[in-house]
């Protein structure tokens, strides 16, 4: 930054210099009409260059298994094949494992789970390819596999040392406890199922350029994934993705295998190639959220207040890390959710199985975390015959009655909760929702049905937003001002659908005082932007928001020193609003200024760059500030479910969500309910089920249930709290893209009371997730056989 600009942006917060706001505005998604009528554009989309090939991965089909020999005659005889390429002709590493080496983009001799890639085969078009691929003969020499996480525990069978993190003293906190309790809890992982399979296309250029289109969440880590399988540099290779069909954390590590493919077979040919994953091979080759087994043994009081808590978490992170190390993680981090642990000691590991290999998915660990202190605190409250949202606020961090050096206030992890409103969040929301009334109307509907039964739960989240790898944490942008008064912006972030360039082009309009349609951001390309991180942990817009305000604010000083020295005035005076720049009686408009600017050989075109302050984390104690702040929320949902049947419906959901000041309130309220559903479908139909030989049985939308649109209750109402970022955020909005997948578990745990109804809430339901109608059965079935035996 010159000097210049330095004393412009000294002169105030340059963010309140003018009233000119084009955030907090509920502009439709940049691309709507693109999305609605079909034009936008996907990877499988761009115009295929002449002489361009496809290719299809070969796959195992044993779970672990050593391969004694691998006959791809009959592959290479297959109608319209190309070329044929197994790990021996990768020219560099054959690695893509996202922090350790552990995961080969082709199986070199050994294989460890049913789907991994063997080969990539080369043909004329892409059924040829899939074709071919299902005809090679392979001998293998079949190994023991392992394939739940209980299993990998049980054989200390990780892929990284297990975590601990312990504050107090728990072992006493427990014995000295007036009420104790103990138990097991398994949770189902869940296909990240975005609309547009993986893909990648790969451009040979000249020299030794590379060109990928990748449908990615992080092209950066792209780039260097296929320089070093290429054996090229970083700057041989560009990774492009415009925007993609739903990434939901699916494409954050694992779009590597695809991009390397396609890049390794384009060397080798010095063609174009395109790899697009078909529904069942993207599922059966990819990773998913991770499932995760708890045992517990929890300490209470005569109000519920946890006084110690044990658990041990253990997560399925298939054969190779990838991201399961900040997953679980994330998961220690979340165990409190929005309550305050005296005296804790969680132990995670990371099994590992012969499954796929697991990764990010929206939440990334921490639904995990916190879904499991929720059922805690619902057997505690039903132990005590209380509602459980009594318990809840008992729990909750600097409660009225708080005490002690920490006033309750001090996360497990060390972490000190500044920006605390969730007691008033869920006090609006127990008003708005009616949650007393409607208790009282479902204690009446279940003493008087014995086959319908009713639940209610209300449920909070506290999430952490920031990157919980501190160096994650930064971001870079650079905008262009053209000499007709139009602006270009590029940012490090990647567009999957949640509106990320709505929001950054919201942020650059409002800088420059410009209306919304005289910004257009443009794709995510790694010659543009360098080493920028994944779009993931919700931080996509707090980040690249903050670094292309930074470029837009250097412009606009630029801008308005031309401008001051137009209208004879100082800088301070000039204002940017509505396409005009004014100061006092004189006007300007934006284009005639920027013109003016170019004449003089100003710099009309910035970069930008943020990084999150504060933020720190010691891996090894487990302690630290990894969040730069908390998004709060809670729901309260009402389901009937059918006793004889185990069927379900959602008859309300009502969520009040804190977005701070939002940028966007039409995005975040569909940020919101699409959260919302999506944790739903998690938590209830979407269930994943591995046959004995470790083969994905559930891989096509025919045998795995995502919630449809008949799914949504018919009374859905979801609102934004009041409120304002305490921390210095963009316009201090706060973060919407992951907390909300936590709100229902408020329909999770309202099923779990429906099921309750039947033992008249003497018994806690051992109701697992998914509460698939067997699940909801079975946990009816054992509420009446402990009913019997009383
Ligand atoms: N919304 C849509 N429509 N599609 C997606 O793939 N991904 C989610 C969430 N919402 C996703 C989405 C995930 S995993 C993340 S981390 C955030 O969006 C990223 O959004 P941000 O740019 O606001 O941080
Ligand atoms: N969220 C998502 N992706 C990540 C994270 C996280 O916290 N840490 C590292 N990669």
């Amino acid at each position: 930054m010159n000097k210049q600009t330095e004393e412009f942006m000294s002169i105030k917060n340059p963010q309140t210099l003018s009233a000119w706001t084009e955030v907090g505005k509920p502009h439709p998604h940049e691309s709507a009409i693109l999305h609605v009528t079909g034009e936008a554009t996907y990877t499988d989309d761009i115009v295929e260059l002449q002489g361009t090939l496809h290719a299809a991965l070969g796959l195992s089909t044993k779970a672990h298994a050593k391969m004694r020999a691998i006959d791809l005659s009959k592959v290479k005889a297959s109608a319209g094949v190309v070329a044929v390429y197994t790990a021996d002709d990768i020219p560099g590493e054959n690695q893509c494992g996202a922090i350790i080496k552990d995961d080969p983009v082709l199986a070199d001799g050994l294989v460890q789970y049913v789907g991994q890639p063997i080969f990539v085969v080369v043909a004329d078009s892409h059924d040829n390819a899939r074709r071919a691929a299902r005809q090679a003969v392979i001998d293998y020499e079949e190994l023991p596999s392992i394939l739940t996480p209980r299993a990998a525990h049980e054989a200390e069978s990780y892929v990284l040392p297990p975590m601990h993190l312990s504050r107090g003293n728990p072992a006493e906190a427990f014995d000295k406890a007036p009420h104790k309790l103990k138990g097991q809890f398994d949770v189902g992982g869940q296909e990240q199922f975005y609309l547009e399979g993986q893909i990648s296309y790969a451009i040979p250029k000249e020299g030794r350029g590379m060109h990928v289109y990748c449908s990615t969440q992080h092209p950066s880590e792209m780039q260097h994934h296929i320089a070093h399988v290429l054996h090229v540099a970083s700057h041989d290779v560009l990774v492009e993705c415009r925007r993609m069909g739903g990434g939901f954390g699916g494409k954050e590590s694992q779009s590597a295998l695809w991009a390397c493919a396609a890049a390794v077979a384009a060397v080798r040919l010095r063609r174009p190639v395109k790899l697009r994953a078909d529904r069942d091979d993207d599922m059966i080759v990819t990773g998913k959220r991770h499932c995760f087994a708890y045992d517990y043994e929890i300490g209470y009081d005569d109000n519920g207040r946890i006084v110690a808590a044990k658990i041990d978490m253990i997560s399925r992170a298939g054969f190779s890390a990838d991201l399961s190390g900040p997953v679980a993680t994330r998961a220690v981090c979340h165990f409190d959710n929005a309550y305050y642990l005296s005296d804790v000691e969680i132990h995670a590991m990371c099994g590992k199985t012969n499954t796929q290999s697991n990764t990010a998915f929206r939440g990334f660990g921490g639904p995990q975390g916190a879904i499991a202190i929720e059922y805690i605190i619902d057997e505690i409250a039903r132990n005590l015959g209380k509602d459980a949202l009594e318990v809840r606020r008992a729990n909750f961090y600097g409660s009225s009655d708080a005490t002690g050096p920490d006033a309750r206030n001090v996360t497990h992890y060390g972490q000190h909760v500044e920006d605390n409103v969730i007691q008033a969040l869920v006090s609006e929301l127990e008003r708005t929702s009616e949650y007393q009334e409607r208790r009282k109307a479902i204690n009446t509907f279940n003493a008087e049905n014995t086959i319908l039964k009713r639940g209610l739960a209300l449920t909070p989240v506290k999430f952490g937003i920031s990157f919980n790898v501190p160096h994650l944490n930064q971001a870079g942008s650079l905008v262009h001002v053209y000499t007709d008064g139009s602006v270009l912006v590029n940012h490090g972030g990647t567009e999957m659908g949640q509106g990320l360039n709505t929001k950054v082009a919201q942020v650059v309009a409002n800088a420059l005082g410009l209306p919304l349609d005289q910004v257009r951001c443009t794709a995510t390309d790694t010659s543009k932007i360098a080493n920028t991180s994944a779009t993931a942990a919700s931080t996509g817009s707090d980040l690249n928001g903050k670094a292309a305000q930074d470029a837009a604010l250097q412009i606009r000083a630029r801008l308005a020193q031309v401008a001051a020295e137009r209208f004879n005035t100082d800088v301070s005076e000039v204002r940017f609003a509505d396409g005009m720049v004014t100061t006092g009686a004189q006007s300007v408009t934006f284009e005639e200024l920027v013109m003016q600017a170019y004449l003089k050989r100003v710099q009309l075109w910035s970069d930008g760059f943020y990084s999150t302050p504060k933020v720190h984390w010691n891996s090894k104690t487990m302690n630290g500030h990894p969040f730069f702040y908390f998004a709060y929320g809670a729901a309260v949902a009402e389901v009937v479910i059918d006793t004889l049947t185990g069927e379900w419906r959602l008859i309300r959901a009502d969520s009040l969500y804190d977005a701070g000041e939002s940028l966007n309130p039409a995005i975040d309220v569909g940020q919101v309910e699409g959260g919302f559903i999506q944790g739903m479908g998690w938590l209830t139909t979407e269930e994943l089920w591995w046959n004995k030989d470790g083969k994905l049985m559930t891989h096509a939308p025919s045998t795995y249930k995502i919630p449809a649109v008949s799914d949504c209750p018919t009374d859905f109402r979801t609102h934004l709290f009041k409120n304002s970022n305490v921390s210095d955020t963009i316009h201090r909005s706060k973060a919407t893209g992951e907390p909300p997948l936590l709100l229902p578990f408020s329909v999770f745990l309202a099923i779990r009371d429906a099921v309750s109804a039947v033992g008249e809430h003497h018994i806690n339901p051992p109701l697992r997730a998914p509460a698939t109608s067997e699940a909801i059965l079975d946990a009816i079935d054992a509420v009446k056989a402990a009913v019997a035996v009383q």
